[in-house]
């Protein structure tokens, strides 16, 4: 990795991170386990292709199976799927373009070569959440998800300039976490209004994509991605289904001279331990990640500095409710208010509805939404 200081994010390997918090394992299973993930992961990117292929082929032969007259009424079906191939194969040399650059994107670790393990086919758990890593590309560095950072990103960084105003304070001196950063762009926005920010991810799928666009995209809207072409429901027209987006619609270098922008990789619970150290902790779309929602606002309201400040905005859409054998604790909002007052947090700001989408499909015929709760929550002086 080059210098941050040149627009590029740093990123810090936590070791041990991604092993189960709750199974305390030795540091050298932990190790070997880290490994094997990783490797999982970059295979999965690696299998995408094929995996995609393979949906499409199981596409054509059901409709092969279908009468002749019928196969009549669809002369397009053919070269539909043919479209989406080529958009798989395209995608696939995005992915191969993202993994390229992995093996050596820390700073603190090696992760040498995979060794026996080469294309393995992926799970479909891992495939999936692949998928939604494309989406992730829509939602934060593409102008078609323009208006859905407008919706998530622009109330947390409002609040950011009203609660430390440039004209008052020195901005780089104050320092903002973005725990579950994603693919960065919220941290990023941050930083590019002169803050201190540093982004924390755990999920290896973001912190790749989200180093090829922070540290490899200097261009806008050189690379083009085919997100929606895993969607055979709901499409309106078949090219609704095989629609380019472009990114990064900015430059990601461009933040100020000497910015103090960083992302760091591990789970937020096992690298944020230090009292009273941020000005402002912002969470978007991420407290629901959580196996236990009040560990993350005992761990906000540790690590926040007296008089500082977190904003919280997004759904409680809890991660791991359907999950067999993990824990999850899920509560209303109702009840996790008086929690965040209860640990001594006012809350000084508060809107129950906030419209919102997350990687929406503008051309699609569902559209989910949610009604996100926001608020900003001081930790008193
Ligand atoms: C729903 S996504 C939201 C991403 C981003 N904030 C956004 O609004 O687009 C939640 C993110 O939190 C990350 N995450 C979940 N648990 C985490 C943990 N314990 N530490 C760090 N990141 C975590 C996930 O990998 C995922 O990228």
């Amino acid at each position: 990795m080059q210098e941050p200081g040149n627009g590029e994010a740093e990123v810090n390997e936590e070791f041990g991170s991604y092993s189960a918090r709750r199974q305390r394992k030795s540091p050298e299973e932990e190790e070997r386990l880290e490994m094997e993930h990783f490797w999982k992961i970059i295979n999965t990117f690696t299998c995408y292709g094929s995996h995609i292929h393979e949906r499409v082929n199981r596409a054509e032969r059901q409709f092969m199976s279908l009468p002749k007259s019928q196969q009549n009424m669809l002369p397009n079906f053919h070269s539909n799927l043919d479209r989406i191939r080529k958009c798989a194969d395209h995608n696939q040399e995005i992915l191969q373009l993202i993994v390229n650059d992995s093996t050596c994107m820390f700073e603190n670790k090696e992760y040498g070569n995979n060794g026996h393990k080469k294309n393995i086919p992926a799970s479909t758990f891992d495939m999936d959440k692949l998928k939604s890593t494309i989406k992730q590309f829509v939602r934060d560095w593409s102008e078609e998800g323009k208006s859905e950072r407008e919706a998530c990103y622009q109330p947390i960084i409002n609040e950011i300039l009203k609660y430390f105003p440039k004209d008052k304070c020195d901005p780089s001196q104050i320092n903002v976490l973005v725990p579950g950063a994603g693919l960065g762009r919220l941290a990023w926005e941050i930083a590019m209004h002169g803050y201190s920010c540093q982004g924390n991810e755990w999920s290896f799928f973001m912190l790749f994509s989200s180093n090829f666009v922070l540290n490899r995209c200097s261009q806008i809207n050189a690379f083009k991605i085919y997100p929606w072409i895993h969607q055979f429901s709901n499409n309106v027209k078949s090219v609704d289904q095989v629609r380019p987006v472009y990114f990064p619609d900015v430059n990601p270098h461009d933040l100020p001279y000497n910015p103090n922008f960083s992302m760091t990789a591990g789970d937020f619970q096992e690298i944020y331990t230090e009292n009273n150290s941020w000005d402002c902790v912002a969470t978007c779309f991420f407290i629901d990640t959580a196996h236990n929602i009040l560990d993350y606002i005992e761990t906000i309201w540790k690590i926040l500095k007296p008089g500082g400040i977190w904003i919280n905005l997004g759904p409680l859409l809890y991660h791991f409710e359907n999950l067999a054998n993990e824990l999850s604790i899920e509560v209303s909002y109702e009840d996790l208010k008086n929690v965040i007052i209860r640990h001594g947090f006012l809350i000084e700001v508060e809107r129950e509805s906030v419209r919102t989408t997350y990687t929406v499909n503008h051309f699609s015929m569902m559209k989910n939404f949610y009604d996100c709760i926001f608020f900003v929550a001081r930790k008193p002086e």
